[in-house]
């Protein structure tokens, strides 16, 4: 499991980070784009890895409809709390939260599970949706991979015919632009990722100089990764070239 060098500082942050993430309107609207990208559909399986404070969860239950399911997996205590206020709030009983590694995220065969979510091994993943997360990955790579096999393998297992839809992933995160009005901005672009970087980008010591330049790394391995597994992949950028929403159907392994 993840240690506290990676959860405490989202732990420790949660209320700000949910009044950025959450109120904003600019936030706000590219949150409703990534899920129209994702285009879940009604009594889907949905689950958000990396779900944070919760601020795609309404959008997606809205997609799923009250016979869908939506689950959120994060790993920062701080961060599901405000998750779990959410949902409380609006009296879902279809959203669930939990405590797990998205790289290795409990269903249906995973191996780290906290909360008492053992009944999440059962379900047939239709939709993965991850926002924000990737580029806090060293691997990017593996963990898109696991994702696509998520949505890929669902139904095989119980060997139930699934009249569904094939899965889909989505994954939406930041980079250098390479619009013009966003190469105007990107040393400031820089110069925040390097401030706000976390503990844990093991860039061999050089972490906050280079941190930029690690982002964009994995943001391309990650973005790849989903081109790789799905022949309709899109990707497409939003806010002035800084943020990359990448869809697609999973093909059949
Ligand atoms: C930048 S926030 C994004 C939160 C949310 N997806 C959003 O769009 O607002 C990154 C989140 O990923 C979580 N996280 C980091 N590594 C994780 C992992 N391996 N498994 C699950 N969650 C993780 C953090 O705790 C944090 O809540």
């Amino acid at each position: 499991m993840i240690g506290p060098a990676t959860t405490a500082p989202y732990t420790r942050h949660a209320g700000l980070y949910d009044r950025i993430a959450a109120d904003t309107p600019l936030v706000g609207g590219l949150r409703r784009r990534i899920v129209d990208v994702l285009d879940p559909g009604r009594g889907d399986v949905v689950v958000e890895m990396g779900c944070g404070t919760g601020a795609n969860l309404s959008l997606l239950r809205e997609r799923a409809g009250p016979g869908g399911t939506v689950i959120g997996l994060d790993v920062s205590a701080g961060m599901l709390d405000r998750a779990r206020g959410r949902i409380e709030r609006a009296g879902w009983r279809n959203v669930h939260v939990a405590r797990a590694d998205a790289r290795r995220p409990p269903m249906p065969a995973g191996t780290d599970i906290d909360d008492g979510i053992e009944e999440f091994r059962s379900l047939e993943v239709d939709a993965v949706l991850a926002t924000f997360l990737t580029g806090t990955f060293e691997d990017p790579t593996s963990a898109v991979d696991g994702w696509c096999r998520l949505v890929a393998d669902a139904g095989t297992e119980t060997k139930r015919p699934r009249h569904r839809r094939p899965g889909r992933v989505c994954i939406a995160g930041l980079a250098r632009s390479t619009r013009p009005l966003g190469r105007l901005l990107n040393p400031a672009f820089a110069g925040i990722v390097r401030a706000v970087a976390p503990a844990g980008w093991d860039d061999r010591g050089a972490r906050k100089r280079r941190a930029v330049e690690v982002l964009d790394a994995r943001a391309l391995a990650a973005h790849r990764g989903i081109h790789e597994r799905c022949s309709d992949a899109t990707t497409t950028r939003e806010i002035a070239g800084f943020a990359r929403v990448t869809a697609g159907t999973v093909d059949p392994s």
